[in-house]
């Protein structure tokens, strides 16, 4: 039997132990406070960041949505960032990306104090989580591995296949694997015979960007799937290649002309032993793990 790895469960659980903590903080007249900075007007985040915000306020948290104009410059976010830095009621600094092209985006994410980066994209807080050190680590990998965790997954001598090397989720994504004892692979573009590596997975993490990029040919039958893609796709053919007989996607996809849909083809799914589904599964982690980061940090830069 196919198990699925309900990510909207899980990160309702860790919002909730989050909110406990939140409270124990209000205890000692401590509340945790997040800065969420939003550039411009990129449809899908706004809709993360009201999320991320509104998370905020379920849980107790103070939070500051600031929303820079689209024309914005590096200097001035650099500005807004170091002013951010210097706020004691501000523990997390958010900068939702992807930011305007004028923008000099890794400037700005080395401005941001270590102690606030709770997305974890700091080179300090990169270096740190490297070098196996307490760190803010970024939030969809650490997503992963309490998904793999809280559903009794076994991660220590695993072979774990990482597909994918962003710096947001599969270096991380493999390091935090690699801390707990599995055996890990990256994999690329540019890799040879993918297909074949990506078939030795006892637990495969799908971070590539692309619809349905992992077939079922490529999936060791009873392995774990972590599908982090989150591809709209609109195009008819596509749609056909992914969905064709299902009926509940075809329904939405006829409504609105696009649907939401991983890095893992469908069929893929159905020789998991378990698996994460897309919408509803790791995304769901992203946002209760920055709450959770805001909480920490909150912690640590108080000593607590
Ligand atoms: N854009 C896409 N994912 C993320 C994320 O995790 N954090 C931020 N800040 N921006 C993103």
């Amino acid at each position: 039997m196919t198990k699925i790895l309900d990510g909207v469960a899980i990160a309702a659980a860790i919002k909730q132990e989050v909110a406990e903590e939140v409270r124990a903080l209000a205890a000692l007249g401590v509340r945790p406070g997040m800065a969420a900075v939003l550039v411009g007007n990129v449809a899908a985040s706004e809709i993360y960041v009201r999320s991320k915000v509104q998370s905020c306020a379920e849980l107790g948290i103070y939070s500051d949505l600031i929303k820079p104009p689209a024309t914005v410059t590096t200097e001035e976010i650099l500005a807004l960032v170091a002013s951010l830095n210097a706020r004691d009621e501000i523990d997390g600094i958010l900068i939702q990306l992807p930011l305007p092209t004028q923008v000099d985006t890794k400037a700005l994410l080395d401005a941001v104090s270590p102690a606030k980066d709770v997305d974890g994209f700091h080179p300090v807080n990169a270096g740190r989580l490297m070098a196996g050190r307490t760190a803010l680590a970024p939030c969809t990998p650490a997503g992963i591995i309490e998904i793999l965790k809280r559903s009794g997954i076994p991660i220590s001598g695993q072979h774990a296949v990482v597909v994918g090397r962003s710096d947001i989720v599969g270096k991380p994504a493999a390091m935090l694997l690699l801390h707990q004892n599995a055996t890990v692979t990256i994999c690329h573009s540019k890799t040879r015979d993918l297909g074949a590596i990506i078939r030795q997975a006892d637990i495969l993490v799908a971070a590539i960007g692309r619809a349905g990029f992992i077939t079922p040919e490529m999936v060791r039958p009873g392995a774990t799937i972590i599908d982090v893609g989150m591809n709209r796709i609109t195009d008819r053919g596509e749609f056909d290649r992914l969905f064709a007989g299902d009926a509940k996607r075809e329904a939405t996809f006829s409504k609105r002309g696009s649907t939401l849909v991983g890095d893992v083809h469908p069929k893929a799914f159905e020789l998991a032993g378990a698996y994460t589904p897309v919408p509803g599964g790791v995304g769901k982690l992203t946002i209760a793990m920055l709450m959770a980061n805001t909480v920490r940090a909150a912690k640590m830069r108080r000593g607590l």
